[in-house]
């Protein structure tokens, strides 16, 4: 993740207001403390938990966030009367040390599912390093649940434009992208054709893997055009606390995802449908791969095979510059980054190695502000949240 995070403090607005979320969290983070201890929030937005941990008796508490918001968390510390007893990180947990070492650990770093970013590596960093023995992580466990799902919305996102269009062009080229996206939706539970099963569990207390698979058997229960399957997840928290984003719940930012099939499918009451499905961690984020098995009475089996990785502009020759083998040449771009690196050495001006960045450069730039702003930006790539 960049270190400057990715939501605005607008977004973190929308997410402390989403009710049942926020109330499960704070139940179960009020149970947890007990007087004085050490409260670490990892991934604190501007600080609504740290806030919250003090109020409830918090003796110190670490705030760790990489996105500008945390900056607003001091003045609102002071508002409510704790500024002593929070400290604010401007960067990663996974750059703290174990002076930062906690009682409690309270983060929510999903995205719509929980097999978001890198948020299992840092869950299970911090265990390891920054949670005093015997201590408590408030989020202990997520289970994957799915269910088929027939909604017109979500065929006219997947299938309409490139199946038909008012003006009968053939799009067809774009329904291998399309089909292989899954989506973040709000289903309503009148949507689901199949009673929900698990599919797959992540339990924060030991998970190591980043990469999670599950299968769920899916029997529909009513007959009707099948359009793939929705999935979400239902979270356990320490004291029992808990909340749900499955469509029959109220809608949390979380909302659901949706994985299409390749096409509609007129699924039949005690039909069965094998869904298998596999979250990598690649890089930064995850690729889907999901695969379904259709068996149907009076008419053929269908499978189907389904990746995110198929809805990419992925080239051979991009494939190639991936691979081990690559040998990565130089490019003038690649040297002026390389010449802006070597003089951050603690002493020189952005200003003077933009004007140098010009020199070195003849024509890259039309203006110094221009030159400036490249080299800032490159500096910012390696702030340390320190100074
Ligand atoms: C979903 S937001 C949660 C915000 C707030 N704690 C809440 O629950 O309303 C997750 C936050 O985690 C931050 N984050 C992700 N990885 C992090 C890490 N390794 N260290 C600190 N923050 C991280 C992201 O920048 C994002 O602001």
């Amino acid at each position: 993740m960049s270190i400057h995070g990715t939501y605005s403090v607008v977004s973190y607005g929308e997410m402390v207001r989403s009710g049942p979320r926020v109330r499960a969290y704070a139940e179960a983070l009020r149970a947890a403390i007990t007087p004085g201890c050490t409260v670490l929030d990892i991934g604190a937005g501007f600080g609504f938990f740290a806030i919250l941990a003090c109020q409830f008796g918090a003796g110190r508490v670490i705030a760790v966030e990489p996105a500008e918001a945390i900056t607003l968390g001091p003045d609102l510390a002071r508002a409510n009367g704790c500024a002593d007893r929070i400290t604010f990180v401007h960067g990663l947990s996974d750059d703290l040390g174990e002076e930062s070492r906690a009682d409690v650990i309270i983060a929510d770093l999903r995205g719509v599912f929980p097999l978001f970013k890198r948020h299992i590596p840092t869950i299970a960093d911090a265990r390891a390093r920054l949670l005093k023995p015997g201590g408590t992580l408030i989020t202990q466990r997520d289970t994957l649940r799915c269910a088929l799902v027939s909604d017109v919305k979500l065929a006219g996102m997947a299938f309409d434009p490139w199946d038909a269009n008012a003006f009968d062009l053939d799009f067809s080229a774009g329904r291998r992208i399309s089909v292989n996206t899954r989506r973040k939706t709000t289903a309503s539970p009148e949507a689901l054709i199949s009673d929900p099963q698990d599919l797959a569990e992540v339990d924060y207390r030991t998970v190591t893997d980043p990469n999670v698979s599950g299968s769920a058997s899916l029997v529909a229960t009513r007959s009707a055009p099948a359009h793939g399957v929705l999935a979400w997840f239902d979270a356990e928290l320490a004291g029992g606390q808990g909340f749900s984003n499955a469509p029959d719940q109220p809608t949390l930012v979380y909302e659901q995802m949706f994985f299409p099939f390749e096409r509609p499918v007129e699924i039949a009451a005690g039909d069965r449908v094998d869904f298998d499905l596999d979250l990598r961690l690649m890089g930064e984020d995850y690729t889907s791969i999901w695969r379904t098995r259709i068996a149907r009475t009076g008419a053929p089996e269908l499978r189907f095979s389904q990746s995110s990785a198929l809805a990419e502009f992925t080239t051979p020759a991009d494939l190639r510059r991936r691979s081990g083998s690559h040998v990565p040449q130089s490019t003038a771009r690649l040297e002026l980054d390389r010449y802006c690196l070597s003089r951050f050495d603690g002493m020189t001006s952005q200003a003077t190695i933009a004007r140098e960045a010009m020199d070195r450069a003849p024509g890259r730039f039309a203006t110094e502000a221009e030159a400036l702003g490249y080299v800032a930006a490159l500096a910012a790539r390696y702030h340390d949240p320190g100074h």
